[in-house]
């Protein structure tokens, strides 16, 4: 039985663990090649785009897949909808894994805004101190606003910045204390991230709780319509279950 995992996540790699030792099943998995990744033992790697959900679709029908987790991030809006589209093309079996998102406890100084170009304007024209954890590839946004900026990502940027922006390599997971001592030393007041979700990347939420510093966060875009879990184990039984009726 061949699965295709669709990854970019902490929690795609887990599922891929969980699978190795299963007998018979044979595991695909797909990364977009943006950012250096480990391999996951036990399966196959292949890494870059398919080429559309029409690529996506060929690869479907030439690999015999019977089964494709979408386990991207949930911003990754098109490779999910790519991922529907192909699946249902090709008549196979698909299932997104994705973290349910950050919820909007009482008492933290949320303010929602639908996408990143809506940051400058929830932002304001008096200058801040920004800290941007919203990725490395969308800066655009940013380029003619008066903030002062510190941007952390995985790998560095290589699009157009603003003036007055810093970067921050690094990758978490990251804790509350090291969160809030890079906040204070940076005399941080405000927040922008991604509603990503999980426990990996949340200290930032804490420490910005803890400090009192308001949050900019950026909404889920909306995604087709699929079957979803949020946890490796009920993936985990979808898949017995979608074999099984194989
Ligand atoms: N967006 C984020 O904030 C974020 C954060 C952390 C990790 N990631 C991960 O980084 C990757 C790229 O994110 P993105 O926002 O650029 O995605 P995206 O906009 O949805 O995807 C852009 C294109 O990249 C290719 N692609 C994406 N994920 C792929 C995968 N797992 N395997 C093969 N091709 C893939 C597809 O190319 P084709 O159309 O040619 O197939 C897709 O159309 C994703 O795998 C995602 O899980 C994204």
């Amino acid at each position: 039985m061949n699965i295709l995992i669709l990854g970019g996540t902490p929690e795609a790699r887990l599922l891929c663990n969980a699978l190795a030792n299963i007998p018979d099943i044979h595991i695909t998995f797909s990364f977009a090649g943006v950012t250096p990744a480990l391999h996951p033992p036990g399966a196959t790697v292949r890494t870059g785009g398919f080429g559309g959900a029409d690529g996506l679709r060929a690869f479907l029908e030439a690999q015999a897949i019977h089964a494709v987790i979408d386990a991207t991030h949930p911003f990754a809006a098109r490779m999910s909808g790519n991922a529907v589209a192909a699946a249902r093309l090709a008549s196979c079996p698909l299932l997104r894994m994705v973290r349910p998102p950050w919820p909007d406890p009482p008492g933290r100084n949320w303010h929602h805004v639908p996408e990143i170009a809506a940051v400058p304007d929830a932002l304001g024209s008096r200058p801040r101190r920004v800290f941007l954890s919203t990725g490395r590839k969308e800066t655009a946004p940013f380029l003619d606003t008066p903030h002062a900026y510190l941007l952390r990502c995985i790998v560095s940027p290589d699009t157009l910045l603003p003036p007055h922006i810093r970067i921050l390599q690094a990758r978490g997971p990251f804790s509350p204390e090291s969160e809030r001592a890079l906040f204070r030393d940076e005399r941080i007041d405000c927040l922008v991230t991604k509603n990503a979700g999980g426990m990996a990347v949340s200290a930032k939420l804490e420490a910005a709780r803890d400090l009192g510093i308001d949050v900019i966060m950026i909404d889920r875009p909306p995604l087709p319509p699929a079957q979803e879990c949020h946890t490796i184990g009920d993936a985990l039984i979808w898949i017995q279950d979608t074999l099984r009726a194989v």
